[in-house]
């Protein structure tokens, strides 16, 4: 192809790749919409379900344009009616989302910009936002300057980064995993036991920790179970704490469980993905020892009601960290001469990402801490609430929970386990608000958890008002 046909075919192309870059006008009309939509949908959350069915109508990709307002009638109607209404004050089951609005706009920014943040000498500034946060939450948990983190896509990929930084700190593979040990409280979350097979450690051994009434590991028996594995000639080598565990809202007793790493020398991980954030508040107290662990993760987009897509990970020793995800290629040597702890790609699996910093550090930055204190404040004390008005109603509760997740279930005089069963169904059928179940000790309960941000005392009367209404149906 010579050269004058090449720039006709440019010429071709340009009419409809163009496109792809708005022009001004068109970009505040179709900013304009997206606003009021969102507008709208902020100012009709109260009125809203907090669980909605399934729709019908087909989201398929047909690759021909159709108009933003139809995008977001699509979007309402299948989407955001749809399932748990994360943004809203009604989520109350599994671990409640946030949207906190301004962290919003930093991912509108950050997406506009496009920065490369996980190179620091691709995007000085954009690495810096990144570590400015890893560095504040250092200074939350008490962890050392030089200790190392990185902010991940999640609890789950948090985890994953701690424990492949264990794994490769007492380089445990082939004969050695086997022989290797594990210690877990029976209320860790799932996401540990997958993070240990993704890393090739599903054949370790997993010793499951005794816990007490109110759910939290045993000191004692851990002790007994390490020194007994000890003598068997086994090698125990990572202790999973929680400090806020899912089902229960329990901390395990973080200084005695550090103690116990420190004498056997065991990595300690704390998942702290939960119940981190309420380190800042009245309960600072019970996370006593978590400055002791190896490692640790924490989700902004849980206890600092970020949008889901944000969490992170803090290690103390850089070098198994770096062991593990540190790589370089040809096409990377002119970022090489940079230090490579500035670059979260060195302290991650992830090279291209989102410029995920920026709706941390934006909020943060914008609104100061004390709110976010005080709203975690207040969902401890809701769960109180609930608790005393689930009893008034004659519901029975687990143990009064160290943070703001608990448990409940109705002491039918006859087939209890089914009628709590029916109880959660027709909970779900009313969907004016969301509670989600679970079994502890072999009972099926169902759980509330308050840390969504907009949840308020008036949420909480009207969940009650719901279970009130749901009981009379089960009873009936
Ligand atoms: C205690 C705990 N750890 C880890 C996770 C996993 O986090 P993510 O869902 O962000 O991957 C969760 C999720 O709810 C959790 O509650």
């Amino acid at each position: 192809m010579n050269t004058n046909e090449i720039i006709k075919q440019l010429e071709e192309l340009n009419k409809k790749s163009i496109t792809l870059d708005l022009d001004e006008n068109t970009r505040n009309k179709i900013l304009n919409e997206v606003s009021n939509y969102t507008n709208q949908f902020i100012s009709t959350l109260k009125a809203t379900k907090g669980f909605g069915k399934p729709n019908a109508e087909s989201l398929e990709i047909k690759n021909e344009p159709i108009s933003i307002e139809k995008i977001l009638q699509l979007y309402q109607h299948q989407v955001a009616e749809t399932g748990i209404n994360a943004a809203s004050s009604k989520h109350l089951g599994y671990i409640p989302g946030g949207g906190v609005y301004t962290a919003a706009l930093a991912d509108y920014i950050a997406a506009i910009t496009n920065p490369f943040a996980s190179v620091y000498y691709a995007s000085p500034g954009a690495a810096t936002i990144e570590n400015e946060v890893v560095d504040w939450l250092k200074k939350v948990f008490s962890f050392p300057k030089d200790s190392v983190g990185c902010l991940s896509s999640g609890g789950s990929i948090s985890t994953l980064i701690a424990l492949a930084a264990a794994r490769d700190f007492y380089q445990i593979k082939n004969e050695k995993i086997k022989k290797s040990v594990v210690y877990l409280s029976e209320q860790v979350h799932h996401s540990t036991q997958k993070a240990l097979r993704i890393l090739g450690l599903e054949d370790v051994l997993i010793r499951y920790i005794p816990l007490d009434s109110h759910h939290r590991i045993i000191p004692s028996e851990l002790n007994s179970l390490i020194e007994n594995d000890k003598n068997n000639f086994l090698h125990p080598f990572l202790i999973v704490a929680t400090a806020g565990t899912t089902d229960t809202g329990a901390i395990d007793p973080l200084n005695d469980i550090a103690d116990i790493a420190q004498m056997h020398q065991l990595w300690f991980h704390v998942d702290a993905a939960y119940g981190g954030f309420f380190i800042l508040t009245s309960k600072n107290a019970l996370f006593k020892g978590i400055e002791r662990a190896d490692s640790l993760i924490v989700d902004p987009h849980k206890g600092l009601f970020l949008p889901y897509g944000v969490g992170a990970v803090l290690v103390k020793n850089s070098h198994t960290v770096l062991h593990s995800n540190y790589y370089t290629a040809n096409y990377m040597q002119d970022g090489v001469n940079e230090e490579m702890i500035k670059s979260p790609a060195n302290l991650s699996p992830e090279l291209t990402k989102h410029f995920r910093g920026l709706r941390v550090w934006l909020p943060l930055q914008y609104h100061g801490i004390e709110p976010f204190i005080a709203c975690l404040e207040e969902k401890l004390l809701l769960v109180h609430y609930f608790r005393n008005e689930l009893i008034n109603l004659g519901f029975h509760v687990g143990p009064q929970p160290d943070l703001s997740v608990s448990y409940f279930w109705y002491p039918f005089e006859n087939d209890m386990e089914q009628k709590n069963r029916l109880l959660m169904d027709e909970i779900h059928n009313d969907g004016a608000l969301f509670l989600s179940s679970s079994i502890i000790d072999k009972r099926f309960v169902i759980r509330i958890a308050v840390l969504a941000f907009r949840t308020k005392k008036e949420t909480i009367d009207e969940a009650i008002e719901m279970i009130k209404r749901c009981l009379l149906k089960v009873k009936s």
